[in-house]
């Protein structure tokens, strides 16, 4: 996930630094992002940014996090992007469980972090695209936060990206995010027969019983 979307947003002029627990690792993925990315160790990427992407498993986000300098206030006043899922094969339920989303425990180990759950949708590869677009319309991202000077950052970059940033509501409403992410892997790969989610949702207007989204604000 870094690699995909740190290259995207490299392309697009922003300052990169790639940070991970193994630096040599990292300089290698800085190395093939290009554009002028540096690396580092977790901390020194965590405060060299304005924006800082968390992605790793879920397992990892307090290690990570705890490296990161979080509990120092490394990522006080930053925007912390959360693309991490909390599920995995072949049962794709929750390891959440039923206590807090993924992104309250980071908001919760990353004290005055801005925390907005993105990108958590949709495959590495499509992330790569230039543009992830399908049949004409761009990839509609869900963005989580509570922060709206935040919300708006990475409502750019997803914009940059050639998306279309879709309001998902408070960081209250990550956990749902993550939880539709895990029921649409189940339906990808863990049926008896891959499913497609999208044949889910019928168009738009139809869907909303015919309330568009001008009448949508007087409801
Ligand atoms: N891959 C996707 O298509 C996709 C799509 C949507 C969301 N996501 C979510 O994005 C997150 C990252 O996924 P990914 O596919 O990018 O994973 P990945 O390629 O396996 O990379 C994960 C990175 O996390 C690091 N890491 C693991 N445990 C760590 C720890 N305890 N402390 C610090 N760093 C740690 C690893 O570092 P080392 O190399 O040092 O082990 C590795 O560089 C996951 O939560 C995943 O659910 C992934």
């Amino acid at each position: 996930m870094a690699d995909a979307l740190a290259t995207q947003w490299a392309r697009k002029g922003h300052e990169v630094t790639i940070g991970a627990r193994t630096p040599e690792k990292a300089a290698v993925l800085a190395g093939r992002i290009g554009h002028g990315a540096r690396s580092g160790g977790l901390r020194e990427a965590a405060e060299s940014g304005e924006v800082v992407l968390l992605a790793v498993w879920y397992e990892g986000i307090e290690e990570a996090l705890g490296r990161a300098g979080a509990a120092d206030g490394a990522l006080e006043g930053r925007v912390l992007i959360d693309c991490v899922n909390a599920t995995s094969p072949p049962a794709f339920t929750l390891k959440t469980g039923g206590g807090p989303s993924v992104a309250q425990r980071v908001a919760a180990l990353a004290p005055g972090a801005r925390v907005v759950k993105a990108f958590n949708l949709c495959h590495e590869s499509v992330w790569r695209l230039t543009p992830p677009a399908f049949g004409g319309r761009p990839l509609g991202v869900p963005l989580c936060a509570d922060d709206a000077d935040a919300l708006a950052t990475v409502e750019r970059l997803v914009t940059e990206m050639g998306c279309e940033p879709l309001h998902g509501g408070g960081l209250e409403r990550a956990g749902l995010l993550e939880a539709t992410a895990a029921f649409a892997l189940g339906v990808y790969f863990g049926g008896a027969r891959p499913g497609d989610p999208r044949a889910m949702f019928p168009p738009f207007e139809i869907a909303t019983g015919g309330i568009g989204p001008v009448a949508t604000e007087s409801v």
